[in-house]
């Protein structure tokens, strides 16, 4: 996590580097700070807290200079605190560094650095950055950073700047995303595109240690090896306004609204009644999907949840065994993989570490891997053998939402894909579940026209410490969505149960007045979810319960009930997680909590 930008043009500095900070803030938010250089003097201004505080700091104590570098933290090594803000500068002062991941062998750097006498001030791994570099200065800023990284262990995105070579930026990545953003006369780089986008649509996306070197003049980009490159410069089509947040009160909101667009934007072109389902320029033929024996689908989070759905539908449509695994997890429990293995490696920002790591493992073992993600030249997206993109747009509140419900788009998607080339399923059936999944845009906005039963639950509720969310076969997967939901931006310690399994332990929690969202969407699991439902009632549970329109015997259980449009079975967790989204969305704002930016979070999960 952690955002970085870096500016060399003809203007000021520091305008540019905050307002390219303030995209990048969903990356982080403990602190910020920005190095300028004017002259031959390096002017740091950063302190802890939100980039509001850096601009009032800057407003009153103003940094002048035409070239710069800026950090937003999320912090890893150093709780936050002024003195753990990002730049760091090397003790003589001549060399400030802005990094975003963790450096793992700082320790043993810093003793090593230390011997030599240099002297650390911060808790940060980063820190040993600036004063290796240092270290190996000898006139050559680009040969200096390469030999410094040469040392360093774990990931990286570098901006590097140098009163003794005070005309450019010297950048690099492994494992940290960077892009460099080419304008008229200025030069840029930034952790993710928002952040210049109101300056340039040009970008050149770097791989694992690339080297960048940018001046007013231009900008030069080296192999590993030191090699000068020609890199394809791409050009950006997304809209700069996406990044706005267009007349709603945050972005969680604006994206839970926008869930109709995107969930049409990702069929369009793969589902067509009568054609066969596509898959973009997936290489898979008919003879590799027969080969398939096994699938994995690794994510973390709300990816991860995504893929619980991915693995009911996968298995139930095409007979292919799922595995679904938590990518952190993955790697380190020696999973059988093998040449007739698939990985479907499934992640929003294309960056996540956890996930990338699960999937270069894979890759070593002979798997191959599609990646399911929502950016475009993103890390896992460019090491993936085949990628799909969830047409999402821009997504930039910390709590995921159409990402999501994109994801589960691309689960049927693929599943229908796959029963397709093995005949699984018949034509018949396949038109219809392609035709039922044509028709969720559009009860995708029915659901959102219907707000009160929500509004009011959350507000009888929001003030509670726990809540439970129940529900059967894919109503379980949406539960665990819904409960990641709440606790990560209402602070409400939640818990996702299967209706069934609550008996065997942890109906003891449930008690009169405890708070309880109860999924009843799957027609053949409806019976059986309402008795589960009425344990929880019968000891005094204050039960939201949701169900298909028409199902309306619900009501006899349930303290108030939210109906969803009908759907099949399969499909109805891109309706359900709906009103889990608003329900979370709702107790956060009742509670005050700032919605977009949870405390503690990250969007972009760039470290281990
Ligand atoms: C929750 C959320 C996270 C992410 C997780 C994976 O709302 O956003 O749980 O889903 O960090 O991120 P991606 O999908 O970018 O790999």
């Amino acid at each position: 996590m952690c955002g970085i930008v870096g500016y060399v043009g003809k203007k000021e500095a520091s305008p540019i580097l905050v307002e390219g900070l303030s995209k990048l803030e969903y990356r982080g938010y403990d602190s910020a700070g920005i190095a300028v250089i004017d002259k031959d003097v390096i002017e740091i201004s950063k302190c802890k807290g939100r980039l509001a505080n850096l601009k009032d700091k800057l407003d009153t104590s103003p940094v002048k200079g035409k070239i710069g570098i800026g950090h937003t933290r999320w912090a890893t090594h150093g709780e936050p605190s002024d003195i753990n803000s990002h730049p760091h500068t090397s003790e003589n002062g001549s060399i400030s560094v802005v990094h975003n991941g963790i450096i793992e062998n700082y320790l043993h750097l810093r003793e090593w650095l230390s011997s030599k006498g240099y002297k650390f001030y911060s808790e940060t791994d980063t820190e040993v950055i600036p004063n290796l570099i240092c270290h190996f200065y000898n006139g050559d800023l680009l040969d200096a950073v390469m030999k410094a990284v040469s040392k360093m262990e774990g990931s990286y995105a570098l901006g590097v700047v140098s009163c003794d070579e005070p005309d450019k930026i010297v950048a690099v990545r492994k494992d940290s995303p960077l892009v460099v953003g080419v304008g008229t006369d200025e030069f840029f780089i930034a952790s993710d595109v928002p952040a210049i986008l109101n300056r340039t649509r040009d970008v050149y996306y770097l791989n694992d240690k690339e080297f960048v070197v940018l001046n007013d003049a231009g900008v030069k980009i080296y192999s590993p090896e030191g090699d000068e490159i020609k890199k394809e410069l791409v050009t950006v089509t997304w809209d700069a306004d996406a990044a706005e947040k267009g007349g709603y009160e945050h972005f969680m909101i604006k994206e839970i609204h926008e869930q109709p667009k995107a969930i049409r934007d990702t069929m369009t072109s793969r589902i067509i009644p009568g054609q066969p389902i596509t898959l973009d320029n997936i290489k898979m033929t008919k003879a590799d999907i027969e080969n398939i024996d096994r699938i994995y689908i690794v994510a973390c989070g709300t990816a991860y949840h995504a893929g619980v759905v991915g693995k009911y539908v996968i298995e139930k449509l095409a007979k292919i065994p799922v595995e679904i695994d938590i990518a952190s997890e993955f790697r380190y429990r020696d999973p059988i993989i093998n040449e007739k293995t698939l990985m479907i490696a499934l992640s929003q920002s294309g960056e996540t570490a956890d996930t990338l790591a699960a999937l270069r493992e894979a890759k070593t073992k002979g798997a191959r891997v599609i990646a399911i993600t929502n950016v475009v030249g993103s890390s896992i997206a460019r090491e993936a053998d085949d990628v799909i993109y969830t047409w999402a747009g821009l997504e930039i509140a910390v709590a995921s939402t159409k990402a999501y419900t994109t994801q589960l788009i691309l689960m049927y998607v693929v599943a229908l894909y796959f029963a397709q080339h093995k005949n699984t399923l018949g034509v018949d059936e396949i038109e219809k579940i392609k035709n039922e999944m044509l028709s969720l845009p559009e009860k995708v906005s029915e659901v959102l026209k219907h707000k009160e039963v929500l509004q009011k639950f959350a507000a009888n509720n929001y003030m509670h410490k726990d809540m439970f969310f129940l529900g059967r076969g894919l109503d379980y997967a949406v539960a665990m969505e819904g409960s990641l939901k709440t606790k990560e931006i209402s602070y409400i310690h939640s818990e996702a149960y299967a209706g069934g399994e609550l008996k065997h332990g942890t109906i003891a929690l449930i008690e009169k007045g405890t708070a309880v969202i109860a999924i009843a969407t799957q027609e053949s699991l409806y019976g059986k979810m309402i008795s589960n439902v009425k344990e929880v009632t019968t000891r005094g549970a204050n039960v939201l319960g949701f169900a298909l329109e028409g199902n309306t015997s619900i009501e006899s259980t349930v303290d108030s009930a939210f109906y969803l449009p009908k759907t099949i079975d399969i499909l109805s967790p891109v309706l359900s997680v709906i009103p889990l989204q608003l329900v979370a969305y709702y107790m956060a704002i009742q509670k005050g909590c700032d919605v977009d930016k949870p405390r503690n979070l990250a969007k972009s999960v760039t470290v281990e």
